[in-house]
């Protein structure tokens, strides 16, 4: 997995993933509420499915995507309106009822163990989910689901299918070690793409995976 030796970060402040260790003991109530409902995190979002999908250039019109991690389903039904059929996927039942979502074909399971037949997606889009994952580069447990999300998400890919996956990594060395594992684990060819590395509120990151048969 190529990546940008021109720049180091490593983020002080301590981040909700961890403080807690499950994901759903963090969203859930308020906390839950307020991120479905806010405007501007629903602004924030779209801009990174944008992104995200200007780099992973789906052609096919109406492709198959899986969104993993879809929270309340801010870039699935981005990805609904421009014409694609989707299925959005998190392990948060509660943000899956939160709107009106029955065309997105809503699951609620664990996406490092995503409940599908071999070659069902044309892409998998995943945005802000994967830091909950893999968050501790000595956890062993981490190592395997991570290992079992990259194994699953290319056996779930079409041939020729493309993953794109935005994600804050606390530290360059976990981003490395991410790369790392996925190379060793799946016949996925890929590279990290860094949006303003260098300006930690704008540092966006992002890696996309290709199967390429
Ligand atoms: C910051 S939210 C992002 C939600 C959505 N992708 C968005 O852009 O608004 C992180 C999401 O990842 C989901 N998530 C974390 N770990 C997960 C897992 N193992 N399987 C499925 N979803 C997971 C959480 O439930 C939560 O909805």
């Amino acid at each position: 997995m190529k990546l940008n030796e021109d720049f180091n970060f490593n983020i002080k402040k301590r981040r909700p993933e961890e403080e807690y260790e499950n994901v759903s003991d963090y969203f859930r109530g308020d906390v839950l509420t307020q991120y479905a409902n806010s405007k501007s995190i629903m602004r924030i979002q779209e801009k990174i499915t944008l992104r995200a999908l200007e780099l992973i250039d789906i052609k096919k019109k109406d492709a198959l995507i899986l969104d993993a991690g879809c929270g309340p389903g801010f870039a699935a039904m981005y990805l609904k309106e421009i014409g694609h059929s989707v299925v959005a996927l998190d392990i948060i039942l509660e943000f899956l009822n939160v709107y009106e979502i029955k065309d997105l074909n809503p699951i609620n399971a664990d996406m490092c163990f995503p409940p599908f037949k071999p070659s069902t997606f044309d892409a998998i889009i995943s945005i802000s989910a994967l830091q909950w994952i893999f968050r501790d580069i000595n956890n062993r447990i981490m190592h395997l689901m991570l290992e079992n999300l990259s194994k699953s998400f290319f056996k779930i890919l079409k041939p020729k299918g493309r993953v794109i996956i935005q994600f804050y990594p606390k530290n360059k060395d976990l981003m490395k070690r991410i790369g790392k594992i996925i190379a060793d684990t799946t016949d996925f060819k890929g590279n990290f793409i860094i949006d303003n590395p260098n300006r930690q509120k704008k540092r966006k990151i992002f890696l996309l995976l290709s199967k390429e048969s």
